[in-house]
């Protein structure tokens, strides 16, 4: 039975379906906000919500149905859901306990900083991203085969078979995912197992149409049969090794098995009396996120009020300088010393805001910091679960590109990452772009690229409040800090949370981009006079979030209106 946890809203909001606190009850799923009593999943396709929600209903706990969701995104999410990838998966226990596991790719045996250069010696942004050597050793089934080992309930060939079911069965094409293949279908066909897979016959998926992925089933087939096994050894390994040798690149079936997931200690920082409980390096999104929250603490945002210039430029400054400190710090821990504890710390926060003028942008200064022309992109998925038990899950997971390097592995059918874009492109490189890395994160053997992912989970007194998190490359962070900000300081409903428009600054390039309805031409002109130079965006992020109603104990799912696919499953 589900406990009841204080939290602090709520304000009215549309409630699409309402299931009753019963353990008969039907799973909804909704392409809107659900709101139930035993269980909630939330992610980017609402087959996967569901997968995760019937596993919950039959009894798992929410890493299980985590797991579920994970790999269901896998079939039918093929722009960012993965099994040749990585992410993190941040874990609240019901007695407020928490860990954190990093299935974060890792570099290959062979790999050294100069990897992307050309023949010419020149930095190559096409090894970097779009090639063999792009690929990073995926981690997403060691991820989830250690966090169920660890944590998890039920039997994993329950967990896998739902995704199975749908890659040999085949699922209803969306629109947007109709939309989304059909226009890649020309890049595509430099890659003939990927262009086979996602077209009919070389003709794009109309709406509503059965994608069958035959490949990719035999794959989660071995999955189910063998756990980590039946993808790091083995038919999978050798497919994915084989397809490196005739693409040039450098992952070996050796390093196929060496590959493990860590459990690591979350990163956990405070808000006006919210615990806040994020994602620790290879990440920089719990370290930022903790350090704009710690700056923030320090004005009244709440009467500054959302939208308002005074607001934003807060809000800018915040970001300008934890962005600065991500390039300057940030990096895999298991090869660089960094600094979390003082980054995350009150006195630094309390050492930053005098350094923030309250009527005049600052201006980001790279000094002699190495910046690398490296891109990130806006791809990624997040998806939330709560369970009965109050047991919450923040899982976001990515390609890095969109259907990352465009690669899938001839039999084996699923799509490789493109995940060592992450890395600096080599040492010493610098670019006016902005997109900045420092030595600490250079491709080596066996380390893992810096990231910007963000699952985050909000408690209060003890009691679980709220699981968030978001794709967008860099944007991640700053989408999660407003979404907090959202719901301490304008103490909006779970809706608002979630709709309300977001802004983005990352110290360079100089600029903000503001999400069209953020504020007015006439406060974004304020903000222009102070310094700041202003950009439009027309979106920023996908935040699949889980509120819990500490009065009533009601979970209610949000899927983020940006999203069209975005479901919420819930019983
Ligand atoms: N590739 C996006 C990230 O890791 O943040």
């Amino acid at each position: 039975m589900l406990r009841r946890w204080s939290s602090l809203f709520l304000a009215a909001f549309t409630l699409v379906s309402v299931t009753a606190c019963a353990d008969t009850a039907a799973v909804t799923v909704s392409r809107g906000v659900v709101a139930a009593g035993s269980g909630m999943v939330v992610s980017a396709y609402p087959h996967a919500s569901e997968a995760g929600a019937d596993v919950l209903r039959a009894g798992g706990n929410a890493v299980d149905a985590a797991i579920a969701t994970g790999l269901a995104l896998a079939v039918t999410h093929p722009t960012a859901g993965n099994i040749g990838g990585g992410g993190f998966m941040v874990i609240r226990f019901p007695d407020g306990t928490s860990t954190a596991i990093d299935f974060r790719e890792k570099a290959p045996l062979r790999a050294h900083p100069e990897m992307f250069l050309g023949e010419d010696g020149e930095y190559s942004y096409q090894i970097h991203h779009r090639s063999h050597l792009a690929v990073g050793v995926p981690g997403t089934v060691a991820g989830f085969a250690l966090a169920h080992e660890r944590y998890g309930g039920g039997e994993w060939e329950a967990l896998v078979e739902p995704s199975v079911a749908l890659a040999r069965d085949g699922f209803e094409v969306s629109e947007r995912l109709a939309r989304s293949l059909a226009g890649r279908l020309e890049a595509f066909l430099d890659y003939p197992a990927t262009h086979a897979q996602f077209s009919k016959d070389g003709e794009p998926y109309q709406p509503g149409e059965i994608l069958v992925q035959s490949d990719l089933a035999a794959t989660l087939e071995r999955i189910r049969d063998q756990g980590r096994d039946g993808f790091y050894t083995g038919t999978t390994a050798r497919l994915l090794a084989e397809e490196m040798v005739r693409g040039g690149g450098w992952i070996t079936e050796e390093d196929l098995a060496r590959y493990q997931a860590r459990e690591r200690e979350p990163v956990r920082g405070t808000y006006r009396g919210y615990d806040i409980i994020s994602m620790p390096p290879p990440s920089s999104g719990g370290t930022a996120l903790v350090q704009m929250l710690n700056v923030l603490e320090g004005y009244d945002v709440a009467a500054m009020g959302a939208g308002s210039p005074e607001y934003a430029h807060h809000l800018i400054e915040s970001m300008r300088r934890a962005f600065r400190d991500r390039a300057m710090f940030l990096a895999d821990p298991d090869f660089a010393d960094v600094p979390v504890a003082r980054l995350t710390s009150k006195e630094y926060a309390n050492e930053l805001r005098p350094t923030i003028q309250t009527d005049a942008a600052s201006v980001s200064d790279p000094g002699d910091v190495e910046t690398a022309a490296s891109w990130e992109s806006m791809e990624t998925t997040h998806y939330s679960v709560v369970d009965g038990d109050g047991m919450a899950v923040s899982v976001t997971y990515t390609l890095e590109g969109g259907y990352g390097s465009y690669i899938t592995v001839p039999g084996a059918g699923f799509l490789l990452n493109n995940e060592m874009g992450d890395f600096n492109g080599r040492p010493g490189l610098t670019a006016e772009n902005g997109l900045i890395g420092t030595e600490a994160n250079l491709a080596r053997p066996e380390q893992r690229m810096l990231s910007s992912m963000t699952p985050t989970i909000v408690a209060r007194d003890g009691e679980l409040v709220a699981v968030i998190g978001s794709p967008g490359g860099r944007t991640i962070i700053n989408t999660v800090l407003q979404l907090v900000v959202n719901l301490v300081d304008f103490g909006q409903s779970p809706e608002g949370v979630v709709a309300a428009k977001r802004l983005h600054h990352q110290w360079l390039p100089d600029a903000v981009r503001i999400e069209e309805g953020f504020m007015s031409e006439e406060d974004a002109a304020v903000l222009t006079a102070m310094g700041h130079e202003v950009n439009w965006s027309r979106g920023q992020g996908i935040a699949h979030c889980i509120f819990v109603d500490g009065a009533t104990g009601t979970i209610v799912g949000v899927p983020d209106p940006r999203d069209s696919d975005g479901s919420a499953a819930g019983y």
